[in-house]
């Protein structure tokens, strides 16, 4: 089992948003109406505040939600931000007033990485990325701290070829 047979459901009387981690076959209801599969958008284009970009070092990785200007207010904000890598999955909540962004430690670089927030009222939004630190074509530079570090300045967005549906 990996961390992509996770599916995430909405139902769609009470917007209620359940995980099911791996599929039997049954269907799942709440208010009546079966729960309907909660699918990623991925079109930057529309709505570019969603987007997760993702920006590295030595130690791990940091994830922003778009441009950083989302809002979290108690009626819209963004409920939580997960990393997917390999079989590893890690989801950090947040709440109102928080900024909505979040450091995970100890990813492994050398993995495609899957990306996904959730905005209580856009839904959820994932990208691809592949950083590929630790691969042959990837060298670290030195950092100016003189460790062997290996870092990116910028922010990263996934191409449109990593995006998902
Ligand atoms: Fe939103």
């Amino acid at each position: 089992m990996t961390a992509e047979n996770a599916k995430l459901y909405r139902c769609p009387v009470c917007d209620t948003v359940v995980e099911m981690l791996d599929r039997v076959g049954m269907e799942l209801v709440c208010c009546g109406p079966p729960m309907e599969p909660l699918e990623a958008n991925v079109a930057q284009w529309q709505a570019p505040a969603h987007i997760p970009l993702v920006r590295h070092d030595a130690r791990g990785i940091t994830v922003r939600v778009g441009d950083g200007r989302h809002p979290m207010d108690a009626d819209h904000h963004i409920q939580w931000i997960e990393l997917r890598c390999g079989a590893v999955c890690t989801r950090q909540f947040l709440q109102p007033g928080q900024t909505p962004q979040v450091f995970f430690a100890g990813v492994d670089l050398s993995k495609e990485l899957i990306l996904r927030v959730y905005c209580n009222l856009h839904g959820l939004w994932q990208s691809r990325v592949s950083i590929g630190c630790g691969a042959r074509r990837h060298r670290p530079r030195p950092a100016a701290d003189g460790n062997a570090a290996c870092r990116s300045a910028q922010w990263a967005a996934p191409s449109a070829a990593g995006f998902v549906a």
